[in-house]
């Protein structure tokens, strides 16, 4: 199965702290792959590296079999295009209206007339079930709708990869599983290859696909989901079992 991303040896310090330890992964295309781990482990650090927001020690990424480390920013704005992500706080605009926080990254790396970019706008919030909410403001809205409409404009350009993380953290059960069944739409019905980070047993059972343990900044357990939740390490085997870490 093709790669879309392979992450080879990466090591990351923040002073004098080593927070990922010779992490090698990939994701194949079409797959939901979950990052897993306790809170500082380095997931959200791992996502930055990839998105290019922050540079690693040391190491290899290649997305869509070109390294990005080293790559002039003109280019690596090609690539950026084709990634859409979802933050850990939403980071929505509070200024701004939902139609305009969706046509952020439209405005960004397209030049489409002004019609288009409102019909886009619409269609993802559409698809997020968020019609009515175009004109609010973020403030106005539930911490679900507010994710749905981060996610709406992390598919504003229809991405060919789309990065999560922690989609549903802080989110009632019903709106959690409304928010995973988004992500395995966008997975199934328009072929995004998805990156989701989470804690939450009951999403990382609906959406995933294979899992990467992370512990200690090291990989614990890379590969399919059945194999992760019959694993004999105990930590995951704790995870699964009690969903802590
Ligand atoms: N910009 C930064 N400067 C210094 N230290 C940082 C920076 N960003 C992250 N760290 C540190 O790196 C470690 C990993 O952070 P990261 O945000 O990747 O964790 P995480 O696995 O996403 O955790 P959580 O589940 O709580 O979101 C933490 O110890 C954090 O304090
Ligand atoms: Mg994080």
């Amino acid at each position: 199965m093709k790669k879309v991303i392979e992450i080879n040896n990466l090591n990351t310090e923040f002073g004098e702290k080593q927070i990922l330890k010779d992490v090698s992964i990939d994701v194949r295309e079409n797959e939901v792959l979950v990052i897993l781990g306790g809170s500082g482990c380095g997931k959200t650090t791992l996502l930055k590296h990839i998105i290019g927001l922050h540079l690693p020690v040391s190491g290899s990424i290649k997305i869509f079999e070109q390294e990005i480390i080293g790559m002039d920013e003109g280019e690596f704005d090609n690539t950026l295009k084709k990634m859409g992500v979802l933050f850990q706080n939403g980071a929505l605009l509070n200024s701004l209206s939902i139609r305009e926080n969706v046509a952020i990254p439209i405005r960004q790396h397209t030049d489409l007339s002004e019609e288009i970019v409102q019909r886009l706008v619409r269609t993802k919030l559409h698809l997020v079930d968020l019609d009515e909410a175009i004109d609010m403001s973020p403030s106005q809205l539930s911490g679900g709708m507010r994710k749905r409409a981060a996610l709406a404009r992390a598919i504003a350009l229809d991405p060919v990869l789309l990065f999560c993380d922690e989609p549903t953290a802080g989110l009632d059960p019903v709106t959690s599983a409304a928010i995973d069944g988004l992500i395995k739409k966008l997975n199934v019905q328009l072929n995004m290859t998805v990156v989701v980070i989470t804690h939450e047993l009951a999403s990382i059972h609906r959406i995933a696909d294979r899992v990467v343990f992370l512990d200690d900044g090291k990989v614990l357990f890379f590969g399919k989901f059945e194999d992760a939740r019959n694993s004999k390490i105990s930590q995951i085997n704790n995870f699964f079992q009690k969903g802590i870490f």
